[in-house]
């Protein structure tokens, strides 16, 4: 190969060097900043995880106060964008009216937008942060043909998110403070996951010196395939398939088995974590304590218990104990978001709201990185060799 390395998947190439997160697959561990993901599941909010990896440390008081107000000061979106939601089909997947109306706050935000200066930058992860929601809350509310909600500065982040999407002009919303919780945590665990597909996309895009938000547009368009952040979706899916085929659940988990088959189970593996991902260890406990709580007329309790009987299933299976095959963060947000009853298309939105701070956390960086250079891979040609272009007359 000369002098390539040829990796396909850059299984064990680093692209770059980053301060933000940590994870070593083997033992199991996450750190934001340095700090462990247990400790800012348990103590922080995901405003405070925001402003920590975007700045590097936890705010102090007066910082996070600041924060927050900057982020309520900007949670609204220019009103003539709201034009674009009805241009897409009210049938349209969320994921898509994301990656379009994300791209399109370039259109509208392109003043203070030097990607080489430090407040412009400030202000683009500000402004993702703060409209990300209204953006994602709309792209449902579209598809119900609701009224558009606007943020409410007395509510939380997370239980502003939940208002946008479920409350109504003319009643009062009052949000389950177990799901607000949930939902804030969910919101902590998938902020960042260092070089990820999604995350490598935005730096790669941005290493052109384009607009953050188009860069933040393409990995919205990443992180939607099933393999990365569409698995939420995905396990869902996968739930109902089993369920309607009235087969066992043991018959799929031989499926997942099969090599001449290409089906998997969805919500397990992971390409980092060969032990169990960090992020599931805490989130499987508020799965397994909101699936307690669930009404016994639950429409969806003959999922969540097929969900259940799977995890153990697999967590028992040979196969998937001797590759290291555990159920990842994305089975049990699927499940959460299930019993908290978002819609099912929503799942990978609120993925992508969640990383919108990593994401631009990271491209923060790469920009600020004097040494940071367009990104340019190079390949493995496996083409023809040379040869002499033939007429027309003579094919
Ligand atoms: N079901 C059945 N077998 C599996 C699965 C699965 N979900 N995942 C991996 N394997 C097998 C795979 O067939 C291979 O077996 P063998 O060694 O016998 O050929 C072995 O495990 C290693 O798999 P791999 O394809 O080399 O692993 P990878 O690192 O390329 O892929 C993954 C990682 C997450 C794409 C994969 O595990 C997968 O497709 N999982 C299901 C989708 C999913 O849940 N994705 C969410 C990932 S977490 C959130 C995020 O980062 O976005």
């Amino acid at each position: 190969l000369g002098f390539f390395t040829y990796d396909p998947g850059f299984v064990s190439t680093a692209s770059c060097s980053s301060d933000i997160t940590y994870m070593d697959g083997e033992k199991g561990i996450l750190e934001y900043r340095g700090y462990p993901i247990e400790q800012l599941a348990h103590s922080s909010s995901y405003l405070e995880t925001c402003y920590l990896l975007f700045h590097g440390e936890l705010p102090t008081p007066e910082q996070l106060e600041n924060f927050e107000s900057e982020i309520d000061n900007r949670n609204m979106v220019h009103e003539a964008l709201k034009n674009f939601y009805n241009g897409f089909r009210r049938d349209a997947h969320p994921m898509a009216i994301m990656m379009g109306v994300t791209g399109a706050l370039s259109a509208f935000y392109h003043d203070h937008m030097d990607v080489h200066n430090k407040e412009d930058r400030e202000t683009a992860m500000l402004r993702l942060v703060a409209k990300i929601p209204t953006i994602a809350a709309w792209s449902y509310r579209h598809a119900k043909g609701l009224p558009f909600m606007y943020a409410d500065s007395s509510m939380s982040y997370s239980e502003n998110f939940l208002y946008m999407m479920f409350g109504s002009p003319n009643k009062k919303y009052v949000a389950d403070p177990v799901h607000v919780k949930a939902f804030d945590l969910i919101l902590i665990l998938h902020a960042d996951h260092e070089q990820n597909a999604s995350t490598s996309t935005v730096r790669l895009s941005g290493s052109s010196e384009a607009n953050p938000f188009a860069a933040v547009a393409a990995g919205v368009a990443t992180l939607w395939g099933p393999s990365h952040g569409g698995a939420n979706e995905a396990v869902i899916r996968m739930l109902e398939d089993i369920i309607k085929s009235g087969k066992t659940l043991e018959s799929f988990v031989d499926r997942a088995k099969d090599k001449s088959d290409r089906f998997r189970l969805m919500g397990f593996g992971h390409r980092v974590y060969k032990a169990y991902d960090p992020r599931a260890r805490i989130i499987r406990e508020v799965c397994h304590d909101i699936l307690r709580d669930l009404p016994a007329d639950s429409p969806y309790k003959e999922m969540l218990d097929t969900a259940m009987k799977l995890e153990e299933v697999a967590l028992n299976d040979e196969y998937f104990k001797s590759r290291n095959l555990y159920p990842n963060v994305d089975f049990y947000s699927g499940v959460i978001f299930l019993a908290m009853g978002i819609p099912l298309n929503m799942f990978t939105v609120l993925f992508a709201m969640a990383r919108t701070i990593g994401w631009i956390s990271q491209w923060n960086e790469m920009m600020g990185d004097e040494e940071s250079r367009i990104g340019r891979p190079r390949q493995l040609y496996t083409g023809k060799e040379t040869r002499e272009y033939v007429e027309m007359s003579d094919r």
